[in-house]
């Protein structure tokens, strides 16, 4: 089963009570310029706003989810000048917070370190005039976070349960995987315009991220599809998936990426009115 949602995500009324096993997910970053006019065209108006309107989906994503079900939510800081002073608006911490008063219980993240070539601030670099003179450079914005959150205890299984042995991953992979710094960010320099603009993730993060924490058949959903990279992925590696995409311009980007798997995959579209 495979279903795209043209619609908005704090309110997945097409999603029953636990019926998600893993939820995949990179949503549009409070404070980050890219999205400034979509924050404002939801009538958010600062850091505070931008993450009470983020709330309305993980409160839904924690509905949804079964009991031991997994949410990643990749998120990378916001570091910019507002009212003439510079500082860093912590995106991951805020998320971390709203999470634990919704329910969830923070399990250990990742940092996945993004390819720069220079420290850039504001789009010059950063160390124009004073980049070797202490105190007044900062340190570049160089990782995001993949915040790992899990609903209630661990996620039952019958013992010998043929999907999850199915689903094993190897020793090496383990070893790599369940670590703590990745260095995935390669695939991001050989973005186009459209995937620059939709802030794609690399394949490679959903793909260990569903290895990781889904076996074979269960459900993985993305509220914030946009391109539909977690879609894709999770039906190459035999899983059902659902996404949310709010913004209907992308359904034929979504429809161009589901398209390229090979197999026998319906996919359902449903677009709100
Ligand atoms: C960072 S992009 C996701 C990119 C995606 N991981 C990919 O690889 O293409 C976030 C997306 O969330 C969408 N979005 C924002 N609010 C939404 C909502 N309430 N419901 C559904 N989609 C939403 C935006 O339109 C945007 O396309």
């Amino acid at each position: 089963m495979h279903r795209v949602v043209i619609g908005d995500s704090r309110e997945m009324v097409e999603l029953g009570d636990e019926s998600v096993h893993l939820v995949v997910t990179s949503p549009p970053y409070p404070m980050i310029r890219i999205w400034d006019g979509f924050f404002r065209s939801v009538g958010c108006r600062g850091f505070d706003d931008m993450h009470e309107y983020l709330a309305g989906v993980w409160r839904e994503c924690y509905r949804v989810l079964v009991r031991g079900g997994i949410a990643c939510i990749n998120i990378g800081d916001a570091a910019r000048t507002v009212d003439g002073e510079f500082r860093v608006y912590p995106n991951h911490a805020r998320v971390i917070e709203i999470c634990e008063r919704i329910g969830f219980r923070t399990l250990p993240y990742i940092l996945w370190k993004k390819p720069t070539t220079k420290p850039r601030y504001k789009g010059k670099a950063a160390f124009l005039g004073s980049g070797f003179l202490p105190p007044n450079a900062y340190v570049t914005l160089d990782c995001e976070f993949i915040l790992i959150f899990r609903k209630g205890g661990l996620r039952r299984f019958r013992p010998r349960d043929d999907k999850r042995y199915e689903s094993r991953f190897t020793k090496r992979e383990r070893d790599s995987w369940f670590t703590q710094i990745w260095t995935d960010g390669a695939a991001r320099q050989s973005v186009d315009g459209l995937a620059r603009r939709a802030a794609v993730f690399p394949e490679s993060i959903p793909r260990k991220l569903i290895r990781m924490f889904s076996v074979v058949g269960d459900t993985v959903l993305d509220p914030f599809l946009g391109t539909g990279t977690t879609m894709k992925v999770a039906m190459e590696l035999g899983r059902n998936s659902i996404g949310y995409e709010i913004d209907r311009g992308l359904l034929k980007a979504i429809q161009r990426k589901l398209s390229a798997v090979h197999g026998d995959f319906s996919v359902e579209v449903i677009i709100r009115g």
